[in-house]
């Protein structure tokens, strides 16, 4: 008889906090897509994280249901896949309590996010802020996720997990599988295009410095006309060229060519040019995307539908682990 082999299981969440960028789809996103013949996933629009920054209640609504439009329109198949929001799996939270119990306080107060988040918002420095990397470590382990695909910026969050489910296991015997982090070798971090020695998010204040996957092919055009490079005209990836680097890794990833290539394609074009080839590129992903977007979003049953599918479809799986770890601490069973 033939021997089943069990699919290894991917976890990745993504934040509602408005239209993801072209740095979320080419570091993340088109490999969750990717990711799923291959593999049981489960994916998250992880409403919870984004309480940590302040929100209008209105539009943190109004984003997540168009975060879970935009990721089946990116491709996520809810037959699949499991997709669904943070806060309608209760077992993230409760989760996340008892990890919290066993990540030492210096270990939190490292993380780079936080540092960087509490500079941005000094006026709302709150526990969560502190906490986020625990809630993050309990998305993953709730489903005992060997792969998680995130761009480099989450590295520091990917270590900080496996060092908890590492200390778990080492005091409660095996309970959790200890998650690998899956980055691209080329897209893992984008640039802004405003200042290409900072990441591209979909936070930033000048909306210059981000292409958002929902951008007209006009605005596209525009920003990447706009976008800083140097005086050089010279198209060539290396350092101190930080502007070309990061068109020249838009323009790779997108259009399927190494950077060498790419380098020699336009080693005669001057940065006019180079300019218009990267936005063709960008524009030509990201049109059936926008295309799929527009129609979905007029079918709020069927988001709804799929919202109710998939936290239940979560829910017994990560309930079954949040069981055995209460289990292990000593709590009573219910
Ligand atoms: P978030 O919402 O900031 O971003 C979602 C994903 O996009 C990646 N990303 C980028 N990749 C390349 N270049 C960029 N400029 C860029 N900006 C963002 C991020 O690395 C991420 O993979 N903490 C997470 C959300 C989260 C999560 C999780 C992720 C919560 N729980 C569990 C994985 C597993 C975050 O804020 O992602």
């Amino acid at each position: 008889m033939a021997e089943t082999v069990k699919k290894k299981v991917i976890f990745s969440g993504i934040q509602p906090t408005g239209v993801f960028t072209l740095g979320n789809y080419l570091g993340a996103l088109q490999n969750w897509v990717k990711l799923q013949d291959e593999y049981r996933c489960v994916y998250s629009v992880v409403d919870l994280h984004s309480l940590t920054v302040r929100q209008d209640p209105k539009q943190l609504r109004a984003n997540s249901l168009n975060s879970l439009a935009l990721l089946l329109a990116c491709g996520i198949d809810p037959e699949k896949s499991v997709l669904f929001l943070q806060s309608h799996a209760y077992t993230h939270t409760e989760l996340a309590w008892v990890l919290d119990c066993y990540i030492p306080f210096g270990e939190l107060s490292r993380m780079t996010q936080f540092k960087d988040k509490s500079q941005r918002h000094p006026e709302n420095i709150n526990a969560g802020l502190f906490n986020y990397p625990a809630l993050m470590a309990a998305d993953i382990l709730a489903y005992n996720a060997d792969l998680v695909p995130v761009g480099v910026d989450q590295k520091q969050h990917l270590e900080l997990t496996r060092n908890v489910a590492a200390r778990f296991n080492g005091i409660y015997g095996d309970t959790f599988v200890v998650p690998e982090p899956y980055i691209p070798k080329e897209g893992g971090k984008i640039m802004s295009l405003a200042d290409p020695t900072k990441k591209m998010s979909k936070s930033d204040d000048n909306p210059k410095a981000f292409i958002s996957i929902l951008d007209t092919p006009e605005t596209v055009v525009k920003k990447i006309k706009s976008a800083v490079t140097d005086s050089e005209a010279e198209v060539a990836y290396r350092e101190g060229k930080d502007g070309v680097n990061n068109l020249l890794t838009i323009y790779s990833v997108c259009s399927g060519v190494s950077i060498a290539e790419a380098e020699r394609e336009f080693a005669s074009a001057g940065y006019g040019d180079f300019k218009l080839a990267v936005a063709e590129a960008v524009n030509a992903r990201l049109r059936p995307v926008r295309e799929e977007y527009a129609r979905l979003i007029e079918d709020k049953a069927y988001l709804t539908q799929c919202c109710r599918q998939g936290a239940e479809r979560a829910l017994a799986i990560s309930s079954r682990i949040l069981t055995k770890v209460y289990k292990k601490v000593g709590l009573v069973a219910k």
